[in-house]
């Protein structure tokens, strides 16, 4: 039986007066996720996150972009004035983030939400953001993502609760634990671990990410216990986030996400990033950078050679491309770029349309 939890949904929606339920979320994916995938997420009844920036630095353009495009949305600036928030959310990787530069920005543009993600130092950091952004930001809602039961668990006990957990299977795209489960057991697992057995004023809304493409993928989510339904793959192909063409046809041309994705470090290191906390690596489509390392070749080699690839645009993505392609499993459902816009219309009325059916079995 589904669980009990269309009080908890409710009370969700009614922190983001402008969203439609079932509630579908733009998740922050760093750069990608741009102010107007954000405000284009949430211009049709969703609620669009902002993406951490290349550096702490472009959190406040960001913001004042997101704001500005706010400004020429007339229901969503009513909304804005009445709530005193911005009807966006902004996402921070904390391990890489910077707290007091953070403060400064939110207290000043006052997202609606913000999203907490991999921290270095566990849940002690992530209470330490969640206190600095409820002390300068009281109405902005702490979301955080967590890769399984014990993260969960640790956060729901912890002194500074968040509002809300999204809870993220092994088939997301970008980062995660390196181990980790697929959605359809850790969604369950985490609601009784967390909501079983509470009365449903005191429940942590729980948000399903990781693998979700379209409605029926949204629809089981929400059937084993998700409040709402967070996608990351998806909007790579929409034509508001931020991103390379050629990126974003692999991601449209891509099938077999099992077998096309690949977990590693490479692409971090690719990259220059270093530094993830430890236990943690990413998913993302294979090309030739990974299959040349899976074959031995040295790596400032293959550094050299995505340098050089770097340079070429959009050829130098592709199967037979080099560049740092963060995806998901979901890939081989991502058919089409759309405006991101139809996109949450189409997964919102769709996941209507699959419970209903589903009455009739
Ligand atoms: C390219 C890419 C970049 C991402 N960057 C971030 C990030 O900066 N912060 C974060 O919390 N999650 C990030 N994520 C994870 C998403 O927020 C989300 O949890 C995930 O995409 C959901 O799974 P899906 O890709 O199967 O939809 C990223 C995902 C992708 C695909």
């Amino acid at each position: 039986m589904a669980p009990p939890i269309q009080q908890t949904i409710t009370r969700l929606i009614s922190h983001y007066p402008w969203t439609t339920s079932p509630l579908i979320i733009g998740a922050p994916m760093k750069v990608i996720a741009s102010p107007k995938l954000a405000v284009a997420v949430s211009s049709a009844g969703g609620l669009g996150f902002i993406g951490p920036g290349a550096s702490p630095s472009d959190l406040s353009p960001s913001l004042q972009e997101a704001s500005n495009l706010i400004s020429s949305s007339p229901s969503l600036s009513k909304i804005a004035k009445e709530e005193g928030l911005l009807p966006v959310g902004v996402g921070f990787q904390t391990w890489a983030g910077d707290l007091s530069v953070a403060s400064q920005v939110l207290e000043k543009f006052k997202p609606s939400a913000v999203w907490l993600f991999a921290p270095r130092h566990g849940q002690k950091e992530l209470d330490e953001w969640t206190k600095g952004i409820r002390s300068v930001s009281k109405g902005t809602k702490i979301w955080i993502q967590v890769p399984s039961v014990g993260d969960a668990v640790a956060a729901a006990e912890s002194e500074e609760r968040p509002d809300v957990l999204v809870v993220q299977g092994a088939d997301a795209g970008g980062h995660s634990r390196s181990k980790g489960a697929g959605i359809i057991t850790l969604l369950p697992e985490v609601y009784d671990a967390v909501n079983g057995g509470v009365e449903s004023e005191k429940q942590i809304p729980l948000i399903a990410a990781g693998g979700i493409i379209e409605e029926r993928g949204a629809a089981a989510a929400m059937v084993l216990g998700a409040a709402g339904v967070a996608m990351g793959t998806r909007f790579l192909a929409s034509r508001e986030a931020t991103i390379n063409r050629g990126y974003q046809k692999h991601v449209v041309e891509a099938g077999d996400g099992g077998q096309k994705t690949v977990r590693t470090q490479l692409y971090n290191w690719l990259r220059g990033e270093r530094n993830w906390p430890a236990g943690w690596d990413a998913r993302g489509l294979a090309n030739e950078s990974w299959r040349d390392h899976e074959e031995g070749v040295e790596f400032d080699k293959n550094q050299e050679l995505y340098a050089e690839a770097a340079k070429k645009g959009e050829e130098g993505w592709g199967e037979r491309g080099r560049m740092a392609t963060y995806a998901g499993t979901g890939i081989g459902l991502v058919r089409e770029v759309k405006g991101a816009g139809e996109i949450v219309a189409e997964v919102r009325d769709g996941i209507r349309k699959v419970i209903r059916a589903s009455n009739e079995l």
